[in-house]
C-alpha cells in the first residue's frame, strides 16, 4: 500500500484522504469507482474508519450542510474547507471518535489539503459545535437529508409518508443473503452460521433470504467460494418468485448485470435457454463470475453485450425480466453517493430510456408470454406512471396483478418502500401479451 503524499511531500492523514474521496464524488464520480482508486492508499488499520467516515458523511450530507450554514459568518465558497467541516462535524455528532482527535485531525487535514489560511475557521467551528452539540443533534434528527429536488418529488409521490421515508432512506441497510437452494436450504445454512457463532435470522418476505445481525467480511462466510449464497437485498429477491415456471422455456434477462436476478432464476428453474443481456461489458463479466461461483453456468446460458433498445432476440421469448436502468433512489441506503450524483434532470432521461427498452423488449415476447418490469426506484414516473402510459398505448398488454401481502398496490404493479432491517425500494409490474 502506497501512502498518499500532499504538496509538501508529507503523507496525507486519514481525514484528508476521506475529504479527497468526498471531493471526487462531488465532482461526479461514483463512490464505487473512487473507492477502487483510493482504498489502496489507506492503510489496513484505517480502512474501517475511512469507510465509516466516507459513507456516513454521504448519508448525512444534506443534514451536515444544514448544521454548517448557521455556523458560518458568511458563505465559504470553498469546497475543500466545507468538506473538511462536514467530516469534522460528522465525527463529532455521529461517531464515538474523541472530540479532541476529531478536531485536531480535521484541522490538520485542512492544512494538508492546502487550506492553511482557513484552518483556524475550521478549528473554531468544530470547537463551537462541540460546545453546542445538543441543538445540532436535533437538526440531524429532523433533516430530510435529501437534495431539495428529490424531497419535492417524494413529497408529490408519497405525500404524508415523506418524513418516514426520508428517515428510512438515511438508515444503514442490513447485509442480506440469498441462499442458493440448489446447494443448501435456508435452515441448513442458518445452522451452519450458528455453528460458526454467526448471528443471523430469516427474512420476512423472501423465503430464501437471511439477514445478518452484523456486518461481516462476505468472502469469509462459510460456503461463499463454493457458491452457497449470494448477497442480495430482500426486496430484490422477490423478482424470481413473480415469474411463471420457467423450466424448458426461453427467458431473456434484458438488463442483467451483475446477475443477481439471473442467478436467482437459475437457482429456481432450468430454462431451455436463458439470455442475459446488458450493454455494459465490464458489469457483464460479473454475471459470468457470479454464475461460475454459484455453479449455475451451462450451455443453456448465453451472456450477451448489447443495447436492449435495439437488440433482436433469436426467437420470441416465453418470459422477459426487465430490471430497467433507473434513478436507483430506492437503494440510496446502500449507495449514499446517489444523493449527490443524481440530478432532477436525470429522471426524465431515464424514463425515456426505460420506455425505449420496454418498447423493444415487448416486441421480443411471444403471445401468451410474461414480462416482468422491475426498478429499484420509488419515483412514480419510473414505475406506476411508466406503466399507466404503457398499458394505455399497448392494447395487447394485460396486467397480471401481483396478489401479495407485501408492498403497496399501485394503479399498476406493486411498490415496496425501503424498510428498517429489511429490503430496499423496489417496484414490480407483471404483464402478459394477449395478441
Ligand atoms: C438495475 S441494473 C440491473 C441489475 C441486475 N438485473 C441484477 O439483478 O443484478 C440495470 C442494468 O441496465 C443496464 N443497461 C442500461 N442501459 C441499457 C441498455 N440500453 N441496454 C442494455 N442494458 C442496459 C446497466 O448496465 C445495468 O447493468
Amino acid at each position: 500500500m502506497k501512502p498518499s503524499p500532499h504538496a509538501s511531500g508529507k503523507t496525507l492523514n486519514l481525514r484528508a484522504q476521506v475529504v479527497k474521496t468526498l471531493l471526487a464524488v462531488q465532482n461526479g464520480q461514483s463512490l464505487q469507482s473512487v473507492l477502487a482508486q483510493h482504498i489502496n492508499i489507506v492503510s489496513d488499520k484505517d480502512r474501517a474508519l475511512y469507510h465509516e467516515l466516507v459513507l456516513g458523511c454521504l448519508r448525512q450530507w444534506h443534514a451536515l450542510k444544514q448544521v454548517t450554514l448557521p455556523l458560518l459568518a458568511k458563505p465559504l465558497e470553498n469546497e475543500i474547507v466545507e468538506t473538511c467541516l462536514y467530516v469534522g462535524l460528522y465525527q463529532l455528532l455521529c461517531t464515538r471518535v474523541a472530540a479532541h482527535a476529531a478536531i485536531s485531525e480535521t484541522v490538520e487535514a485542512t492544512k494538508q489539503l492546502g487550506m492553511e489560511s482557513l484552518s483556524g475557521v475550521v478549528n473554531a467551528i468544530l470547537r463551537r459545535a462541540t460546545r453546542e452539540s445538543e441543538q445540532f443533534y436535533d437538526v440531524l434528527e429532523n433533516a430530510s437529508n435529501l437534495p431539495s429536488w428529490l424531497a419535492k418529488r417524494l413529497k408529490k409521490d408519497w405525500g404524508d409518508q415523506l418524513a418516514e421515508l426520508s428517515y428510512e432512506l438515511k438508515q444503514v441497510a442490513p447485509l442480506t443473503l440469498r441462499v442458493n437452494t440448489r446447494q443448501v436450504s435456508r435452515d441448513e445454512y442458518l445452522d451452519i452460521l450458528e455453528d460458526e457463532g454467526i448471528d443471523a435470522h430469516r427474512c420476512e418476505i423472501s423465503d430464501v433470504g437471511i439477514v445478518m445481525d452484523e456486518s461481516l467480511h462476505i468472502p469469509s462466510l462459510p460456503g461463499f467460494e463454493a457458491g452457497g449464497f449470494s448477497v442480495q437485498d430482500e426486496h430484490a429477491q422477490i423478482c424470481a418468485t413473480l415469474v411463471p415456471n420457467l423450466n424448458g422455456k426461453l427467458v431473456i434477462d434484458a438488463c442483467a448485470a451483475p446477475g443477481g436476478k439471473t442467478a436467482h432464476i437459475l437457482e429456481m428453474y432450468q430454462p431451455k435457454r436463458l439470455i442475459a443481456l446488458d450493454q455494459d461489458e465490464k458489469r457483464l463479466k460479473r454475471v459470468y463470475e457470479n454464475l461460475e461461483r454459484l455453479m449455475l453456468n451451462g450451455k443453456h446460458v448465453e451472456i450477451i453485450t448489447a443495447d436492449a433498445v435495439k437488440w433482436t432476440a433469436p426467437e420470441q421469448a416465453d418470459c422477459i425480466v426487465l430490471d430497467a436502468p433507473c434513478s436507483a433512489v430506492g437503494v440510496i441506503r446502500r449507495h449514499p453517493d446517489i444523493r449527490l450524483l443524481r440530478q432532477s434532470s436525470d429522471i426524465a432521461k431515464t424514463v425515456v430510456l426505460q420506455k425505449q427498452i420496454l418498447e423493444n423488449m415487448w416486441s421480443q415476447l411471444k403471445v401468451g408470454g410474461t414480462l416482468l418490469y422491475v426498478t429499484c426506484s420509488i419515483l412514480k414516473a419510473e414505475n406506476e406512471q411508466q406503466m399507466v402510459e404503457f398499458f394505455a398505448t399497448h392494447a395487447d398488454a394485460q396486467e397480471v396483478k401481483i396478489e401479495a401481502d407485501w408492498g403497496l398496490e399501485q394503479i399498476h404493479g406493486r411498490q415496496l418502500l425501503p424498510s428498517r432491517g429489511q429490503g430496499d425500494g423496489f417496484y414490480y409490474c407483471r404483464m402478459t401479451k394477449t395478441a
